[in-house]
């Protein structure tokens, strides 16, 4: 099962090439996430005042949410330039040290998936945050000496899908961290409004909300399922995106009353019926739907946790009663009777395994 061909996958796909039309320039256009929204104008204002660079920023969350949005945001906010690259394109520490002389005062570095960065190069990421210094070593063997070049005063602004893969001498160097938490369907609604007018169709009011709650709390899968309504309401209809055109486009599309689609089934049902509900190992879950055990932890698993499908234990994934009545069945009398004292067992860390 490649996530690729899934209509409802949070991370981009060549569907989405379309997505920059769509992406919010502005905080005011930028619904939702209201407590990150509040935070960022207080430090960029407070930035603007003192007349320096806005201090280094992390934002985390599961994909779709918006985080590369709201860094050019806030670069267009700042009047900034931003540059753009990502945790696995820079192979070397030299690749860094280019990009980071190549900055200008205030200018803002965003590195997507900055949870992989290599050790040595997060090795030149330090003093560049911390003093606005390169180190650089120059030459080789017993006549290499290290110079220490001052670099101007920069802003990053790292995101990530995983927290806990950031190590922790990086997340101590950023002055924030926010995480970005999925949105509420009346959120979704007012971003497919906005949308819709952007890619000059009508929407009823009630479709708008219709796909907005079939849209896992994203807003990139909501501009996704917009566009195939839309194409659907085309072929059958006057073109105009009514209640009954965005029902039937989306049961064409499998994604059920709570956006969940077939893999989201596959993964429910692989705990439900291979291993009674579970607990069971991420691993486990993953190789029986032959899927990568990140993708099921990035893509899969953060929305089926959202929904109370799935619980996190320390010996494993588990599934609800929800899960149960959801997919129509009927759970198991020792499901129930273990669920209600693991639900109250004190201390049911989370665990990443
Ligand atoms: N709050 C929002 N309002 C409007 N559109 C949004 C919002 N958040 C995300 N989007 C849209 O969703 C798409 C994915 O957002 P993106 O910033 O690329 O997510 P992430 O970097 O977290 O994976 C973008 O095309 C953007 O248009
Ligand atoms: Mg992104």
């Amino acid at each position: 099962m490649s996530t690729e061909q899934r209509i409802v996958a949070p991370d981009s796909g060549e569907e989405d090439a379309g997505e920059n039309s769509l992406r919010p320039r502005a905080l005011y256009e930028f619904p939702g996430q209201d407590r990150v929204k509040r935070n960022l104008e207080v430090a960029v204002e407070a930035a603007r005042r003192r007349g320096e660079a806005l201090d280094h920023l992390l934002l985390y969350g599961p994909p779709g949410l918006g985080k590369t949005t709201l860094a050019n945001i806030i670069a267009n906010e700042t009047g900034v330039s931003i540059r753009v690259t990502s945790g696995p394109a820079i192979e070397r520490p030299g690749d860094l040290a280019a990009i980071l002389t190549n900055l200008r005062e205030h200018d803002i570095l965003f590195i997507d998936e900055i949870h992989r960065l290599s050790r040595p190069v997060e090795e030149i990421l330090y003093p560049a945050m911390e003093d606005f210094a390169l180190d650089l070593v120059i030459g080789k063997g017993a006549g290499a000496r290290s110079v220490r070049l001052s670099m101007p005063h920069f802003t990053l602004i790292g995101a990530t899908t995983r927290y806990a893969m950031v190590s922790p001498p990086l997340r101590d160097r950023f002055g924030s961290v926010f995480r970005l938490e999925f949105y509420e369907p009346e959120t979704l609604a007012r971003i497919l409004e906005r949308s819709a007018s952007i890619l000059g169709v009508e929407i009823h009011e009630d479709a708008s909300l219709e796909v907005a709650r079939r849209s896992r709390g994203t807003p990139r899968i909501a501009n996704r399922l917009l566009r195939r309504v839309r194409d659907y309401a085309e072929v059958h209809g006057e073109g105009v995106l009514t209640l009954d055109a965005a029902r039937e486009a989306l049961a064409m599309l499998d994604v059920d009353d709570l956006g969940l689609d077939d893999t989201d089934r596959a993964v429910m049902r692989c705990i439900i019926d291979k291993f009674n509900g579970g607990p069971v190992g991420l691993d486990t879950i993953a190789a029986s739907i032959s899927e990568e055990a990140d993708t099921v932890m990035d893509v899969y698993e953060p929305f089926l946790l959202q929904c109370g499908f799935l619980q996190r234990t320390p010996r494993g994934r588990v599934a609800t009663l929800n899960a149960y009545a959801h997919l129509g069945y009927e759970a198991p009398r020792s499901v129930s009777a273990s669920q209600a004292t693991l639900w109250e067992a004190p201390g049911g860390e989370e665990c990443d395994e």
